[in-house]
């Protein structure tokens, strides 16, 4: 017989077919003369019920254990599934203890629970439901990204260079390298080499020859921080785009890429997302069709200190002209602009990497640098226009000890350079942002952070 997903069967119209299906026992129901099996292979959230006799061998059937089943595909009679299993042949693949199994049959757990259990918790519905989100979500940014034109460029994950300069690397050596001061080349790349923090110095590279890309990976930052935003290693969607000479074109591909990947996720994951949005987060749905239905509110960074210092909520954090946005700050102001985005615009010069364009401008001297802060995360992406300026350039590089470490940057500004910026997007924030999700260690398969790293 036929070997179909779980996925597959559940949809099919070919009642009266043999077929064969391989997963784990997701629930066991005995009944007078059957016992009812729900089983998942992780094709969908939706489990296959299978009805099995009482005269086939169903002792080592628990919850969790691996089975391959054949039987007759038929239309159920129960309403809540179109079709079930009725099994001829049962075999238990590999057993499971129900009793040190750490999840128990019919109980929801936590995700704080689950989390203790990283090489465990894909068997969970909540869990294996965000993997097929995001996986269907990664799907979604490539295809915008390619539709749109972009060339997709793999950027390194190994470099020599710090683009956002906030000192947050982390350094690569081989395992049991010592910094011995006689070596004359202690380190194995000759220079320091780090985990990327940002593949954009690298995609400005490319930018100057295809015009428009992007990069979709990991990234890496040493954040020394327990927060439910910050990850030691985190995905980054990064898009570079050359002939950009506002900010207005950035922010137009930021909300398109929002609102296109969101589509697409609600519309392909629809049990999955109504899983988040009514048992983890309920009432979330109504946020997700705001985002979708509003266009993004844009203020500037002036603006925003003028509202932050003209509201009644006391502040942890300074709200002086030229201080960084803080968390607060940040959910302040998605809050004022009605739980719709917001793009940020305008930051202060002195605030922003030295990639950022100056804007020039007095006395309040500013950078083209633009966040987009969301509901119930904060800052979801940071772009800006890039300094393409040389002499500009040389200056700000000069004036931070880094004119020799970025000579081919420079460079890039003297052939052919045109007006150019970019942005990024967290990946795992995005999640966080349509689902709901309060803790970004709940959108990662396996999440880093300072003082973890489980598996
Ligand atoms: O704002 P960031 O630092 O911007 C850049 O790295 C630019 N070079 C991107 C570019 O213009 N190509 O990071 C971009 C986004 C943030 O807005 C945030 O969503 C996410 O990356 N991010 C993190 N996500 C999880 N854990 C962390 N530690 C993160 N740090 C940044
Ligand atoms: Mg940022």
């Amino acid at each position: 017989s036929k070997k179909v997903r779980v996925a597959d069967a559940l949809s099919s119209k070919e009642t009266g077919s043999n077929i064969r299906i391989q997963g784990w026992v997701r629930s066991v129901r005995p009944q007078k003369d059957n016992l009812f099996l729900h089983v998942n292979d992780g094709s969908s959230l939706q489990p296959l019920q299978v009805v099995a006799s009482s005269q086939l061998n169903t002792r080592d059937l628990t919850f969790g254990c691996a089975v391959d089943i054949t039987g007759t595909l038929e239309k159920s009679p129960n309403k809540r599934q179109n079709v079930e299993l009725y099994a001829q042949h049962i075999k238990v693949v590999g057993e499971c203890n129900p009793v040190d199994f750490p999840f128990k049959i019919k109980e929801r757990h936590s995700l704080e629970y689950v989390r203790q259990f990283p090489h465990l918790r894909c068997r969970t519905n909540a869990f294996s439901s965000l993997l097929r989100i995001r996986s269907e979500a990664t799907t979604a940014i490539q295809s915008f990204f390619r539709d749109n034109g972009y060339v997709q460029i793999h950027t390194p994950i190994i470099t020599s260079n710090d683009c956002e300069g906030a000192g947050e690397l982390f350094q690569v050596e081989p395992a049991g390298h010592t910094n011995d001061l006689d070596d004359p080349n202690p380190h194995f790349f000759s220079v320091p080499a780090y985990l990327t923090v940002s593949g954009q110095l690298h995609l400005e590279v490319m930018a100057g020859a295809f015009s428009a890309v992007y990069t979709f990976g990991p990234t890496f930052r040493a954040e020394n921080s327990q927060s439910r935003r910050h990850l030691a290693e985190f995905y980054m969607v990064e898009a570079e785009i050359a002939f950009t000479e506002s900010l207005d074109d950035l922010m137009k591909v930021m909300e398109d890429l929002f609102k296109a990947t969101t589509e697409h996720v609600l519309s392909c994951c629809a049990d999955d997302v109504e899983l988040f949005h009514k048992y983890i987060e309920p009432g979330h749905r109504d946020q997700v069709d705001l985002m979708l239905k509003r266009k993004f509110n844009v203020i500037s960074y002036t603006e925003a200190i003028d509202i932050l210092k003209s509201s009644s909520q006391n502040f942890t954090f300074s709200t002086e002209w030229g201080c960084d946005l803080q968390t607060e700050h940040e959910k302040f102001l998605v809050k004022h602009c009605g739980n719709v985005p917001v793009f940020v615009i305008n930051y202060p010069y002195e605030l922003k990497p030295f990639y950022a364009r100056d804007n020039q401008d007095q006395p309040n001297h500013t950078a083209a640098a633009v966040d987009l802060l969301v509901p119930g995360v904060g800052e979801l992406c940071g772009g800006s226009l890039r300094e393409e300026r040389l002499e500009l350039l040389r200056q700000r590089l000069a004036g931070a000890g880094l004119e020799d470490a970025y000579g081919w940057y420079m460079q890039l500004r003297e052939f052919g350079s045109v007006p150019h910026g970019g942005f990024g997007m967290g990946f795992e924030r995005y999640l966080q942002c349509i689902l709901g999700l309060h803790n970004i260690k709940d959108a990662i398969p396996f999440a880093r952070f300072s003082r973890s790293c489980l598996l």
